[in-house]
Formats: structure tokens, C-alpha cells, sequence
């Protein structure tokens, strides 16, 4: 196998489009002031919610369809991608959790295009800190997102490997 299944593939960068909008949209939510903070707070929680039905959905057929052999690489590189992968896949769920525990804490209700969306009514202290975190978290999600992204155009363009031909399909 060259590249990861394209169902892997697809996800891949969906979530790393979801996390890019939530960046861009990132505030608090529930302190809009007009129509267009509404709907910038909406999409922040809609792009959120996405990565987490994607990567729920990514894990179990990452485990299915497993993954192209790796390139070779000296030993710290390898550890290196796979520590920050494994990372990766951990903000991915984590980030957004304390998102929604930041949100379950400032408000008693939130919709989202016209959903509601089920918030705790009652937030435990550690879930409370945990919501906390969450500008923090997500910040370091977006700075390890971008070394990962830097370290595959390393590998592509310096290194001329085919680290990024495994995830884009579209690389001669
Ligand atoms: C990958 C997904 C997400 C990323 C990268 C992300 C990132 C961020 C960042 C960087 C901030 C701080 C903005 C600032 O202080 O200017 C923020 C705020 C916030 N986000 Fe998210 N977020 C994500 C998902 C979510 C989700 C799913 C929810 C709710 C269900 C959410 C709810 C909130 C709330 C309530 C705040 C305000 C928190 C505060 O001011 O302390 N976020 N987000
Ligand atoms: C928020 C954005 C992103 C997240 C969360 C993310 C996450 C991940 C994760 C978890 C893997 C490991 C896949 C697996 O083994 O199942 C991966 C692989 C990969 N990602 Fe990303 N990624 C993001 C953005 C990017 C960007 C912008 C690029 C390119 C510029 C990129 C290039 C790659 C490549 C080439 C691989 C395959 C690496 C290998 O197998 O050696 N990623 N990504």
C-alpha cells in the first residue's frame, strides 16, 4: 500500500478544514453581540462538532484499514511523527470537549443552525477547569497542527520523500 485509503484520506483533511474554520470563527460563542457574531459563534461550535464526528468515525477504520508502510526516516523522526500523531488524534477529541464544557458553563442552552445542542446543566469542578483550558488547548492544537503541516512540506519538498504523496493523492 502507497497512500492511506481514500476514506482515511477524505477525512484527513475535512478535519483539518474543521479546525481551521474553528479556528478562524474561535471566540466566545455566547457573547455575540449581532446576527453576524451569531452566526461566526454557530460555525465555531459546528466546525467543532464536525471534527468529532469525523475523527469517531476516522478511528475505528484507521484500525480497519491501517496504514501505508512508513518512509524510511532516522529513528528520532519516526518517534517524532508518531508522538505528534498520536497527539493530534488526542486534541481532536479533547479540544472540542472542552469546548462544549466552556459552553455548558456560560450558557443554559445553545443552538446551532437550529439545533440545540444538549449542555450539561450542572458543570463538575473538573470538567469546569477542563472548559477552562479550552482557549489554550486550542491554541496549542493549532501550533502543533502547523508543525506537523510544516514537517510534511519538509519531507516532500527538502527531503523529496513520499511522506505527502501518502495523504495527497493529488502530488505527483
Ligand atoms: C477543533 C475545534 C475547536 C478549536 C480549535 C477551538 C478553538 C478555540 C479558541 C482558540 C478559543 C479562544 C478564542 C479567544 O479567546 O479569542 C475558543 C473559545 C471558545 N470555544 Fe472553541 N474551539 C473548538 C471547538 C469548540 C466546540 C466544539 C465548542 C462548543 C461545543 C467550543 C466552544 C468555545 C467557547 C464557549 C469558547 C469561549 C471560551 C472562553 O472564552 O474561555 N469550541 N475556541
Ligand atoms: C488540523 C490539521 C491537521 C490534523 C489534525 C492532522 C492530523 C493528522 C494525523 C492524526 C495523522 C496520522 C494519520 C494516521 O496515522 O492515522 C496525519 C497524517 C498526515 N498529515 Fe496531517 N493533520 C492536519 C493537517 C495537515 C496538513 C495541513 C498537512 C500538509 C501540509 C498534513 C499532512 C499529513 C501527512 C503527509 C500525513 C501522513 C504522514 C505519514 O503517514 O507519515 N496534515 N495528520
Amino acid at each position: 500500500m502507497v497512500r492511506y485509503h481514500p476514506l482515511l484520506i477524505g477525512i484527513h483533511w475535512l478535519v483539518a478544514l474543521g479546525v481551521l474554520v474553528a479556528y478562524i470563527t474561535s471566540g466566545d460563542p455566547t457573547e455575540a453581540g449581532n446576527a453576524f457574531e451569531e452566526l461566526v459563534g454557530q460555525t465555531h461550535v459546528a466546525a467543532g462538532d464536525l471534527v468529532v464526528v469525523l475523527v469517531l468515525l476516522r478511528l475505528p477504520l484507521r484500525l480497519i484499514l491501517g496504514a501505508p508502510a512508513a518512509v524510511p526516516m532516522p529513528q528520532w523522526q519516526a518517534l517524532a511523527a508518531k508522538g505528534a500523531h498520536v497527539a493530534l488524534y488526542g486534541l481532536m477529541l479533547l479540544v472540542p470537549l472542552a469546548g462544549w464544557c466552556a459552553l455548558s458553563e456560560r450558557a443554559a442552552d445553545f443552538s446551532v443552525f437550529g439545533l440545540a445542542l444538549p449542555l450539561l446543566s450542572d458543570v463538575p469542578p473538573l470538567l469546569s477547569t477542563l472548559g477552562d483550558l479550552h482557549p489554550l488547548l486550542g491554541n496549542a492544537f493549532l501550533w502543533l497542527a502547523g508543525i506537523h503541516a510544516a514537517a510534511a512540506l519538509w519531507h516532500h519538498f527538502k527531503e523529496k520523500d513520499d511522506t505527502l504523496k501518502k495523504m495527497a493523492p493529488w502530488v505527483k
